[in-house]
């Protein structure tokens, strides 16, 4: 055996024993997928045959114009458009290989593993320390004193512990904007979702605040797949792995995310990222 041979043994074993540590080995490396996905309100069609998948891990951007039907798509993604008046749907949305509206999945259960965190900062009216744990309370997760633990454990994890530690019975919203939306983060991940979606999460937010915010979702990768809709091309580029852009309700494109950028396929992406249409 020569020595590139037993080299190249020795990888593939390394790497078949890797595969068996792996507690992703037996699922689909793509943890969410949209099939032929179509979706219109009484009729009006919004979304038209959406084909599109999230690899496990990685961070994919949304881009498009003003009413090209991100936000619409993001909402199907975890079911909030199920009780929108008119909401009619075709095709499909696989979380794990299997349609989240499969009778095996609840809604809780999507809500669970596919959080959301949107524009504008929705702390609960509540103290801060219970917004952080609403979601671990209503979903049995955590209760009595482990509640404590767990809002220190996920205010520590977005940087927020040392600025409220001595409030946390107090009002979220005397809190800044930016810090509205850590805890709002804060309380997405402490239900251990495996996907977060991210509706213009920033786009409220001042740019040290983003900065922050950004900075926090680039730790987030690998344990959980990110999924964020923004008319910042610049955060786009600097946080997605892949990069898709909706327009007038089609998947004009979908790729790497410098790709996309520099070397656009379709036309409407090549004037959309040049800043020609909005
Ligand atoms: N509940 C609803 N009922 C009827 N029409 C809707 C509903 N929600 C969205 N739409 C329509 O779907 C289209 C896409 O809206 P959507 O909010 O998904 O766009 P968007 O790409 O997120 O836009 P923006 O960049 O402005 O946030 C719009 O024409 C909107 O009016
Ligand atoms: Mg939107």
């Amino acid at each position: 055996m020569d020595e590139v041979t037993r080299h190249h043994d020795a990888d593939a074993h390394v790497a078949s024993v890797l595969r068996t540590l792996d507690p992703d080995r037996d699922r689909p490396a793509d943890v969410l997928a949209a099939e032929h996905l179509t979706v219109g309100f009484g009729g009006q069609g919004v979304l038209r045959d959406v084909t599109v998948a999230l690899p496990r891990g990685t961070v994919t951007a949304i881009i498009g114009p003003t009413g090209s039907g991100k936000s619409t798509f993001l909402r199907t993604l975890n079911r909030m458009n199920d009780r929108v008046r008119g909401f009619e749907r075709h095709g499909d949305v696989l979380l794990d290989g299997e349609s989240i509206w499969s009778p095996s999945h609840d809604l809780l259960a999507v809500r669970r593993r596919v959080g959301m965190l949107f524009q504008r900062p929705n702390p609960f009216p509540m103290s801060i320390r219970d917004n952080v744990v609403a979601g671990v309370r209503a979903h049995g997760i955590a209760r009595g004193k482990q509640l404590d633990v767990v809002a220190e454990i996920r205010l520590r994890e977005v940087g927020l512990w040392d600025a409220v530690k001595d409030r946390l019975h107090g009002s979220p919203y005397r809190l800044s904007g930016g810090q509205q939306q850590l805890l709002c983060l804060a309380r997405a991940l402490a239900v251990g979702p495996e996907v977060l979606l991210l509706d213009e999460p920033t786009s409220a937010l001042d740019p040290m605040s983003t900065e922050a915010v950004e900075a926090l979702f680039k730790t987030l990768t690998p344990a959980l797949t990110l999924l964020v809709v923004t008319h910042n091309l610049g955060q786009a580029r600097r946080l997605s792995d892949a990069t898709i852009l909706f327009y007038d309700g089609e998947l004009a494109e979908h790729g790497a995310t410098a790709q996309v950028f520099e070397q656009p396929r379709d036309p409407r992406t090549a004037r959309y990222v040049q800043g020609l249409v909005g």
